[in-house]
């Protein structure tokens, strides 16, 4: 999905919001059979943050989107479109779209809720880079948010995964950029590999079963994420370069001209072995999730605005975004600051 017309989408804005409470890897040892060298070593985390009870994604969301729109300095009243990505939506239906819009006070503008897990925050990108190159819309709020940590199995039964996510959100305000620079999203491009659903899902609440909620499958913990950790990791290591380089290819670019990678922070192992992967210096290779963990769909959009607002990310500079996870799906973006 190139860019082939003069208009490119230009991100306008950017925020995050994660909830104050910091969960650290003790407070987990004391949950489960686990320990913070175990956590650090395997996955790089050393905390991450909990909502408290009654907090929803679509809370987060909005947090983080009110920043995104603060920091674009516009009215909220023009945003066009709002597209949203989580797989933690506050109820089974509707998605957090709607309630982002009517929480931001938004007029009747459509909400479209992107259900791509970890990779969510790039399917949502190339959502929107559409609408806005076709010139359908002006102002697209993306919003990617997850509260992951209500339904996770914290016994030892479930530390493969518990220790592994956190809650948070990220927001980008999207505009198109007329002004026939070369700023802006030079392509996405989006894989998906739908033999792997169970190697990394959450299986129930499935309307296949009659009823949909069995006392069994809550026993049997069926009600969780799941997933098959190495299955997991040797994809991600391999999937994510992958990607990177076909949105190079498609662009005419080397890997020497990337001034920073934001891969999906699942774990910071998988960080490193995408950066060896593709020989990019690790220190072009922006790393969050020592401080909140997998936060699914949101950790592209928090690291990126981690990033631009340390003045890490500078004009000019091409970044390059890269995810990986559930179906499988995996995606990059390349982005021209
Ligand atoms: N604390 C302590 N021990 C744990 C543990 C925890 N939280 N979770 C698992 N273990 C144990 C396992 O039971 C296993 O024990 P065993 O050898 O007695 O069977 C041992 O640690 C090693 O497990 P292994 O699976 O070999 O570890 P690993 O080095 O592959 O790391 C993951 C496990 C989950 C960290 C790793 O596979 C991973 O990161 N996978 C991808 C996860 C991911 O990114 N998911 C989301 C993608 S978007």
């Amino acid at each position: 999905m190139k860019a082939e017309m003069s208009t490119r989408t230009v991100v306008a804005g950017t925020g995050h919001y994660v909830p104050p409470r910091v969960v650290t890897n003790r407070d987990l040892e004391k949950l489960m059979d686990t320990s913070d060298e175990w956590i650090r070593e395997r996955s790089g985390i050393l905390e991450r943050h909990h909502v408290d009870d009654g907090v929803g994604t679509s809370d987060l969301a909005v947090e983080a989107a009110r920043r995104a729109i603060a920091d674009a300095g516009i009215d909220p009243a023009t945003i066009d479109l709002i597209v949203a990505a989580t797989l933690s939506p506050d109820h089974y239906f509707p998605g957090i779209g709607v309630q982002v819009q009517a929480k931001l006070g938004l007029g009747p503008i459509g909400a479209i809720d992107v259900r791509n897990q970890c990779s969510g925050f790039i399917y949502a990108l190339s959502v929107a880079d559409q609408y806005i190159r076709a010139g359908t819309c002006k102002r697209v709020l993306l919003v990617a948010a997850e509260v992951q940590s209500s339904n996770l199995d914290f016994s030892d039964r479930g530390r493969d995964m518990s220790v592994l996510f956190g809650d948070g959100a990220g927001a980008v305000v999207l505009e198109p950029n007329e002004d026939g620079g070369g700023r802006g999203v030079l392509s996405t491009h989006l894989f998906a590999d739908g033999n792997f659903v169970p190697q990394l899902w959450m299986e129930k609440p499935s309307p296949r079963d009659r009823p949909t909620f069995q006392t069994a499958f809550f026993d049997e913990g069926r009600f969780f994420p799941k997933m098959d950790g190495r299955q997991v990791f040797v994809n991600a290591c391999q999937r994510m370069p992958e990607a990177v380089r076909a949105a190079l290819a498609a662009n005419g670019l080397a890997i020497e001209d990337v001034d920073h990678l934001i891969p999906h922070q699942a774990n910071d192992r998988i960080s490193l072995m995408v950066a060896k992967g593709l020989r990019i210096p690790v220190e072009k290779v922006v790393r969050n999730i020592d401080r909140f963990g997998n936060t699914t769909a949101a950790s592209i959009p928090i690291a990126l605005d981690e990033a631009v607002k340390a003045g890490r990310i500078r004009p000019g500079d091409l970044v390059a975004l890269t995810a990986f996870g559930s179906g499988f799906t995996w995606a990059a973006a390349l982005i021209r600051w």
